[in-house]
């Protein structure tokens, strides 16, 4: 069996941090990225435009790349796109939902909060997974608005805010009759990039989840292992495709510079898309 060609999406450099845990679970795997940064932040999108825009950039990202499996790095999207990107691929489709279910097996306060954009808060994907998985604990979704842009500054080798931080975080951190949240579900990918300040700024210690490693455990079983003896591929094998025209002096294209090359791939490089395209 050759090595898989995988297809990671997200709107920015948060798919990364899953990108990362792939890279440890399944080093010989091609990896390609597509950031929709011309519509960043996902999280102030409404659905109808996300589910628009994330359907067109994976179609155009995926004839480029020709993946063996796509993963939606993106909780925000995921809450929305997965149903429709599995009625056009018959590829696997990997999602990255909150990780609600981990978090209320493991609180002993009974206290545990969600750390999302404000979409991924409002859908009624991540309600229906506090019914079926967290009924019996106490659930407080947080839709913080500037954390994944600080994210994005912060893998650009900028300076981060961290009153905002702090601020954008506050509310994951509740007492009632006693107790304490005592687990926080990173539900946005970007947010692991912050976890170290995270936790530095928290008024009390807590399990913070990053999901990134059961995610890559999910892709490696749904492809199967890569051959050992298959030639890994170069950089020109692994694009790093972006919405938005590349610009040095741009957050974005700053963060994803330095994560691309990180992770082996190629400089970002910008990819047309057709909107109309998701409708056919
Ligand atoms: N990384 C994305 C997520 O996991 C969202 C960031 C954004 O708001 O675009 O939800």
């Amino acid at each position: 069996m050759r090595a898989p060609r995988l297809l990671v999406f997200d709107s920015g450099v948060g798919g990364f941090s899953v990108v990362a845990a792939i890279r440890v679970r399944m080093p010989d795997a091609h990896v390609s990225y597509v950031a929709d940064t011309a519509a960043f932040p996902y999280g102030e999108l409404d659905a109808e435009a996300l589910v628009g825009r994330a359907l067109g950039v994976v179609m155009a990202a995926a004839d480029r790349v020709r993946p063996d499996a796509i993963v939606i790095a993106c909780n925000t999207a995921s809450t929305l796109v997965l149903p429709p990107l599995r009625a056009r691929f018959d590829i696997p489709i990997v999602g990255t939902v909150p990780a609600i279910k981990p978090a209320a097996a493991i609180t002993t306060s009974g206290l545990i909060s969600v750390l999302a954009t404000p979409g991924t808060v409002k859908r009624d994907y991540t309600h229906a997974l506090i019914d079926t998985f967290a009924s019996h604990v106490e659930v407080t979704l947080v839709g913080a608005e500037h954390l994944a842009e600080q994210a994005e500054r912060r893998m650009a080798g900028l300076a981060v805010d961290e009153t905002v931080i702090a601020d954008d975080a506050r509310a994951a951190f509740v007492t009632h009759d006693g107790r304490r949240t005592d687990v926080v579900a990173l539900a946005c990918t970007h947010y692991p990039f912050l976890k170290s300040v995270l936790a530095r700024l928290a008024p009390w210690p807590v399990t913070w989840i990053d999901p990134s490693e059961a995610i890559a455990r999910r892709v490696s079983d749904v492809v199967g292992e890569p051959d050992a003896d298959e030639e890994g591929g170069g950089p020109g094998d692994q694009p790093c495709l972006m919405t938005a025209q590349p610009d040095a002096q741009d957050v974005m294209s700053r963060a994803l510079a330095t994560l691309a090359s990180h992770n082996g791939l190629a400089a970002p490089e910008h990819l047309a898309i057709d909107l109309g395209c998701q409708s056919a």
